[in-house]
């Protein structure tokens, strides 16, 4: 049965200063306020086993014997039949490498296609297996090493791809499977900087000549409460736009896995979130959800912004990032979207956008507030939205529909990136400085070819200071490439 959420219980709109509690929730895992909880990925990465070996075993009896083909109606098995056979790979076996292969299992049954995980792909050998664990995926087929995800590439009849990884590696593993032919659904944030950003827009465009479908785990725009009040809002609704808000106010601090590894970039890839080659800070990793609310409501990118934040937090604990940062960004017609988010302990928290306008507000995961006029609301009962995004991708695949979403996804973490370099440098930076910019976060390596990166040496940045790092104007010491 597939999660259907209820959202007449949403939160009202939060045009007033928030009042959630402390909100203890892991990276990704968005808050109650805009009920975008991955329940299944809390789970899987929390106590991986129980909760998706359940699902394994269902999965394995239903496509290894035919007592469970019996036990599915024949006009199914004709329907199943019609359609494309999906075979898919998950790369990064996590929380949400975990919860991403569950999602796509209840997405094919619900859109009756025969499709399977093949194969799975992880860094780490403990993590690949998982797969097994999770999705009943043979032993030899559950690759490690940083060259696994071309192992699961290269198996013959793949054509579905789950990129779960860090996003510091999401450039290369969404060219590389652009090159195969795959279609992907690719988690956000699509990458850490400028050059990553290029290598994605480039796929993109390949992805586009070969037909490909890209679904990406900005979840929001399959989620019937954003699609229905963002159609309202562009209808005039609210009349024109003066300006919007986005917060990602997290009520707890950010995950810390502390220090586990015998070399820098094993201790870097296991506490990947403190690390800006990984990461992209919090700015990138989380905010990107709400950033994106705001470009689809303004149909395009900011061209400009100036911001501040810090490090307050996290202290003395190893690593590279900040916990707070306030931008403000500009599009090109002029509005203005003031963006806040942190993770600290705080009084108050939230996870959401607003929309101002000419003749009322909105929150746009489900409200209208008219100035002269009706409060509207939505009401109905709708497909969790981790669920409907694989939907939405296998029937693209299986109807030859339009959805590649891999230039939004990408346009929406380069806003996160160019409002995280203003507020790192202190400086106000413009839209094609930040997507020309040269400076690479990552060792070379993760751009050009990641499957032959070694556990080896890579520096750890000092936290950057306003004044003291640009990577415009005065990058920080040269990687270790
Ligand atoms: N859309 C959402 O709401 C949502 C929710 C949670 C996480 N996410 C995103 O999913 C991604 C993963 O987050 P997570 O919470 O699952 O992290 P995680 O640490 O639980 O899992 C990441 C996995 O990737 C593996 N990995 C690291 N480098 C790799 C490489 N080079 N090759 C293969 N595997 C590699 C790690 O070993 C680990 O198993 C992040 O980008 C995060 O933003 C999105």
């Amino acid at each position: 049965m597939l999660t259907r959420l209820n959202l007449t219980h949403a939160k009202e709109t939060e045009f007033d200063i928030p009042r959630h509690h402390e909100t203890k929730q892991p990276p990704g895992l968005a808050p109650r306020s805009n009920i975008n909880i991955d329940k299944s990925m809390k789970k899987a990465f929390d106590n991986p086993a129980p909760e998706i070996q359940a699902v394994s075993r269902r999965q394995f009896i239903k496509s290894s014997s035919l007592a469970a083909a019996t036990a599915v109606s024949f006009p199914a098995i004709l329907s199943a039949q019609a359609k494309k056979p999906i075979n898919a790979v998950v790369i990064g076996v996590g929380g949400r490498g975990g919860g991403a292969g569950i999602n796509f299992l209840d997405a094919v049954k619900e859109t009756q296609v025969d499709g399977r995980i093949v194969a799975v792909a992880d860094v780490f050998p403990e993590q690949a297996q998982r797969g097994n664990n999770a999705f009943g995926v043979p032993g030899e087929k559950c690759f490690s090493g940083f060259d696994a995800y071309m192992k699961a590439l290269e198996i013959p009849g793949v054509n579905y791809v789950i990129i779960a990884t860090p996003p510091g590696f999401r450039p290369a593993f969404f060219k590389a499977a652009v090159d195969a032919g795959k279609h992907v659904f690719m988690e956000k944030p699509a990458a850490v900087d400028g050059p990553g950003c290029r290598i994605n827009y480039a796929a993109y465009e390949e992805s586009k000549k070969k037909n490909l479908k890209v679904a990406a785990g900005t979840q929001r725009r399959h989620q019937a409460g954003y699609i229905e009040t963002i159609k309202r809002i562009k209808d005039g609704a609210i009349g024109d736009i003066s300006f919007l808000r986005a917060y990602w106010v997290n009520g707890g601090p950010i995950w810390h896995r502390g220090d586990r590894g015998d070399s820098d970039i094993e201790r870097q890839i296991r506490n990947w979130y403190h690390y800006i080659w990984l990461s992209g800070d919090h700015i990138c990793e989380q905010h990107v959800h709400n950033l994106d609310v705001c470009n689809w409501i303004m149909e395009g990118h900011p061209t400009k912004c100036w911001g501040m934040g810090a490090r307050q937090a996290l202290g003395d604990k190893s690593g590279e990032i900040w916990d707070n940062f306030g931008v403000e960004f500009e599009y090109a017609n002029g509005v203005r979207m003031y963006s806040y988010c942190g993770q600290i302990k705080r009084a108050w928290a939230s996870v959401s956008e607003a929309v101002h306008g000419t003749k009322g507000t909105s929150n746009p995961g489900g409200t209208i507030e008219p100035k002269d006029g009706q409060r509207w609301r939505f009401r109905e009962r709708a497909t969790d939205p981790y669920v409907q995004e694989h939907i939405d991708l296998i029937n693209a695949i299986q109807n030859d529909t339009e959805l590649n979403e891999a230039k939004n996804v990408t346009d929406s973490t380069l806003t996160a990136i160019m409002g995280r370099e203003a507020a790192y440098s202190g400086s106000g930076i413009e839209w094609d400085a930040i997507l020309n910019s040269e400076f690479k976060y990552a060792p070379d390596l993760v751009y050009s070819d990641p499957s032959k990166l070694k556990w080896g040496p890579f520096r750890t940045l000092t936290p950057p200071m306003p004044s003291m790092h640009d990577i415009l104007k005065q990058p920080p010491i040269k990687p270790v490439a």
